[in-house]
């Protein structure tokens, strides 16, 4: 089997993970996070991209899009606003796991929407950094 390729793209202040609103989105930044993710799956190759700025979000998934399998994408409080990311996602072969760290569905109803879930192999929400891992064990059973 060839190797996986999956790079995980978070959005605007997710760089902030670990500091911001711990009660909604833990205490672990996500370099620890990316960190142990890596380690439990050595024969994956991950790239990670952040960004506050959406057009760097479409660019990256423009690049990473033809080149991986996989994208990982959490796209923060754009996921809500941003038909130039829900195109791009549409626009890319990779199939793309749309993650979200809280359950949005429970919060204000501005998350409720997605630009992302109609073209996105599929949502996974609510069960904090652990939902990053359930994408890449979607990804894996995608590829047998
Ligand atoms: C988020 C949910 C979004 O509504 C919010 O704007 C974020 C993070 C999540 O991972 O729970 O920044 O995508």
């Amino acid at each position: 089997m060839s190797q996986l390729n999956i790079v995980i793209i978070n959005g605007p202040n997710l760089n902030l993970l670990g500091k911001r609103e711990p009660e909604i989105y833990g205490s672990t930044t996500f370099e620890d996070y990316f960190k142990q993710i890596k380690a439990a799956y050595p024969h994956i190759h991950f790239d990670y991209f952040q960004s506050n700025v959406e057009g760097e979000l479409i660019n990256a998934i423009q690049q990473f899009g033809f080149s991986h399998q996989g994208i990982i994408l959490n796209a923060a409080a754009y996921t809500h606003t941003s038909v130039g990311i829900g195109d791009a996602v549409k626009a890319v072969p990779c199939r793309v796991v749309e993650v979200h760290i809280s359950n949005t569905f429970s919060r204000e109803s501005f998350r409720h929407q997605s630009y992302i879930s109609p073209n996105a192999a599929g949502v996974i929400l609510g069960f904090g950094l652990k939902g990053y891992e359930l994408a890449v064990e979607a990804l894996i059973d995608f590829k047998k």
